[in-house]
């Protein structure tokens, strides 16, 4: 198998969100993601006002400390900082206010929505960061319920230059039926761009090895690597054609 598979959204840093707990944690993770192939894993630690209210700075904090303490161990894969953000008033506007964590070189922000309903303005606000040159990257769209219902309503989102990152576990059930359903009808329907662990534990390396192994089936060794490496790399790049 390949093992420079990128994986643009996980939650190693230890201590800062529903993520890793613990550096040992961490460290279980990191490998455990390098052994399923990926080369490189971007930590992506939530900014959502109300649940997790992180500043840019707490997010650095907590990454230099967990790989502080990591130091002394063998971490396999290259990691990265970036970070989750909630597509609420206040983290996009520290988004816009260059305020937040977008990929490594500022290309891309990884974006997510709440589960039951798209947020306000969402469309505009997508929009208003492909104007400052940061293409969004939407977050397991195979969450959000009205996606379950009519996979078009990503449309708008599509055209307006947004790409979408499954979240591999999805399509072996990790996240429940719903999403399983909706992430193979997404797949079938070509609506990814690149693939992700969104790993929180240690034993969701695993579950992303299992999503793999189902998206080689479904798509074939050409598209799924295009999921896992090439597409990633054109985020990071800034490369994705519209
Ligand atoms: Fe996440």
């Amino acid at each position: 198998m390949h093992k420079g598979f990128i994986d643009l959204h996980s939650h190693w840093v230890a201590g800062i969100d529903d993520g890793a707990k613990t550096a040992q944690e961490s460290l279980e993770m990191l490998n455990g993601l390098a052994e399923v192939g990926f080369g490189t894993v971007v930590a992506t630690p939530h900014m959502r006002t109300g649940m997790f209210d992180n500043s840019r700075a707490d997010l650095e904090h907590a990454y230099q400390q967990t790989l502080q303490q990591l130091e002394s161990h063998e971490v396999r894969p290259a990691v990265q900082l970036s970070c989750e953000h909630h597509l609420d008033d206040l983290v996009f506007r520290a988004l816009m206010a260059g305020q937040a964590l977008p990929y490594p070189g500022g290309k891309a922000a990884l974006i997510e929505f709440p589960y039951d309903h798209f947020p306000l303005k969402h469309t505009q606000r997508l929009f208003e960061l492909r104007c400052k040159r940061i293409r969004p990257v939407l977050a397991h769209p195979e969450r959000y319920r009205p996606v379950w219902k009519n996979i078009e309503v990503l449309d708008p989102i599509l055209d307006g230059g947004t790409v979408l990152l499954l979240d591999l576990g999805a399509l072996i059930g990790a996240h429940g039926r719903g999403p399983k359903k909706c992430a193979h009808q997404l797949v079938e329907e070509g609506y990814y761009y690149a693939a992700c662990s969104d790993a929180h534990r240690p034993k969701d390396a695993l579950a992303a090895a299992r999503g793999i192994e189902r998206l080689y089936q479904l798509l074939g060794d050409e598209e799924a690597e295009f999921l896992l490496v090439q597409g990633p790399r054109n985020i990071l790049e800034g490369s994705v054609e519209d």
